[in-house]
């Protein structure tokens, strides 16, 4: 009977069913902001637009059971938090947070090795150690949803699910995770004061003969609070190849710190670029007090240096 009825409705199935070029089919503009002292966005693909209807599925795909959500939590700065555990999926990683990526350029992961948040998603379903599964499995289990193919027809025009709309829709989602209303933020907007501690701290964050962190990390004119860029910051005297300067944005809330999560508070990575970094002939130039070993701050300093990363959290 069941079977009879689903052959019954299948012509009526395949005509409701829009081709990809369906004219007529129509999607909202997603209109990023551009805040204050971020670069200009150029990195959205031009194949992938975003739109909101594109938005609303990567959100509905990212939060589901198994997929992204599941270690990328959003109130962890999109980080598995201090209680994660990744030791258990055999990598010696530690997560990186989700904010900003619309305006980075220069690659994903530790190692900056995936070209574009659409190889990304690609990359985390088929990892063994993320989500492990294939894109036939994935994509199909979407195909026999009740609520994906109207929702894929309404960002793409066709509920035709394959997996390169999968990948569009979810890097268009984590496009738009954009964090721009920390308490530096409101300073930057002149709607808030710092304290005298918090600004003696900003001092020393983008002064080469304060803390010096600004070449890597940004500052005032660069409000990403990374270059997104490479180096070794001479975390070890033995060289084990350079890492992405990650966004100190949200990082009172993203500890473990580190490719390999070796610092479990901020006192702890204070203390070592002050006083810990360890020469190797690959650290970068730019780590410009590696002969006194560190930046060699004061303990008053280190507080002020602290107070000032707080300022970078955003609800
Ligand atoms: C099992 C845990 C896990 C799951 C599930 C997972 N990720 Fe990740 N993700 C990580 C880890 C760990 C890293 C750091 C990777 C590295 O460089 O070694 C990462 C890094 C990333 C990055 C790079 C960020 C940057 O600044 O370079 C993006 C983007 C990302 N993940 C997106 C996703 C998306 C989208 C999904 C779902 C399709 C997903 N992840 C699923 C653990 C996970
Ligand atoms: C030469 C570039 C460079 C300079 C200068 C620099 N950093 Fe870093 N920073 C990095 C890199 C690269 C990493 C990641 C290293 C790794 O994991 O191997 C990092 C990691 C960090 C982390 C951990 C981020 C996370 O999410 O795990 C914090 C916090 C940090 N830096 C703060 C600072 C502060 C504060 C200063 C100034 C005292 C500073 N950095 C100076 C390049 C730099």
């Amino acid at each position: 009977m069941r079977r009879a009825g689903f052959l019954f409705l299948l012509p009526l199935l395949l005509f409701s069913c829009r081709p990809t070029d369906e004219v007529g089919h129509t999607t909202t503009p997603y209109a990023l902001p551009q805040p204050l002292f971020f670069p200009t966005i150029n990195s959205i693909p031009a194949d992938n637009p975003m739109t909101v209807e594109g938005v609303t599925l990567g959100e509905k795909l990212f939060f589901e059971e198994n997929s992204c959500s599941s270690c990328h939590h959003p109130e962890y700065s999109f980080e598995l938090g201090p209680d994660g555990n990744l030791e258990n999926l055999g990598t010696q990683h530690t997560m990186l947070p989700l904010i900003n990526l619309a305006w980075n350029t220069s690659g994903l992961g530790w190692k900056g090795e995936v070209a574009s948040l659409e190889d990304m998603v690609y990359a985390a379903v088929t990892d063994p150690k993320e989500i492990n599964t294939d894109t036939t499995r994935f994509v199909e289990r979407l195909q026999q949803s009740d609520t994906y193919p109207e929702l894929f027809h309404k960002a793409f025009g066709t509920s035709t699910i394959h997996f390169g709309l999968v990948e569009k829709a979810i890097a268009q989602y984590v496009r738009s995770l954009v964090f721009a209303n920390s308490k530096f933020d409101r300073y930057l907007r002149g709607e808030v004061q710092l304290s005298q501690e918090e600004l003696n701290g900003y001092l020393l964050f983008v002064t080469e003969e304060g803390a010096d962190c600004f070449h890597c990390h940004g500052g005032g004119s660069n409000a990403l609070f990374t270059t997104n860029l490479l180096y070794n910051n001479g975390l070890d005297s033995e060289y084990h190849g350079n890492f992405k300067a990650p966004t100190l944005r949200n990082i009172a809330i993203t500890a473990p710190y580190m490719h390999d999560g070796r610092f479990h508070t901020l006192d702890e990575v204070i203390d070592f670029y002050s006083e810990g970094v360890q020469y190797s002939e690959h650290i970068s130039p730019l780590m410009h007090h590696v002969m006194q070993g560190g930046v060699q701050l004061t303990d008053t300093e280190k507080a002020q240096l602290k107070a000032f990363l707080n300022t970078l959290t955003e609800e």
